[in-house]
């Protein structure tokens, strides 16, 4: 069975309570429910993860090659912006990423513009909300059905 494996990064544990102008009302554990539903109905093995620590999220990826994962959403949080050691990971283990963002971050302040991953992700969804997770999942399934 396929398998999507959804990474969410630093401070995205406080969805719903931080900034919710930008972020928006809804809990990580309403988007990840409606991502393992919708994992469910499409018969794609899926799993949730979120960590603050940037080496359990480079643990977590390694760790994907082995655990059948063919294809990764991620959200890296501040890690866009920082994380080498993220994108050398993704790179080590060569499996095809969507990057994710909440808020549309080429519209907010110049230094969230960088992204470290937006070049070797298959496709970019920022802006949407929650809606941002759900395109991202409809892209994954699109993709490991070409696949298949
Ligand atoms: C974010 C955008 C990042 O710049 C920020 O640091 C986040 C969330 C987003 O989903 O919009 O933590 O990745």
């Amino acid at each position: 069975m396929s398998s999507i494996l959804l990474l969410n990064g630093p401070n995205l544990n406080l969805l719903g309570e931080r900034e919710p102008d930008i972020y928006g009302d809804f809990s990580l554990e309403d988007i990840e429910k409606t991502i393992e539903k919708l994992g469910k109905e499409n018969n794609i093995d899926t799993e949730c993860f979120q960590s603050n620590a940037e080496h359990e999220l480079v643990d977590k990826i390694h760790n994907a090659k082995s655990n059948g994962v063919k294809i990764i959403l991620f959200n890296p949080g501040a890690f866009t912006h920082s994380s080498i050691s993220l994108r050398d990971a993704i790179l080590g283990v060569n499996i095809p990423l969507i990057e994710i963002h909440l808020s549309n971050i080429y519209g907010r302040e110049e230094f969230r513009e960088k992204s470290y991953f937006s070049d070797i992700s298959l496709g970019v969804v920022s802006g949407f909300g929650k809606q941002s997770y759900l395109m991202a999942f409809q892209a994954a399934k699109n993709y490991l059905l070409r696949e298949d």
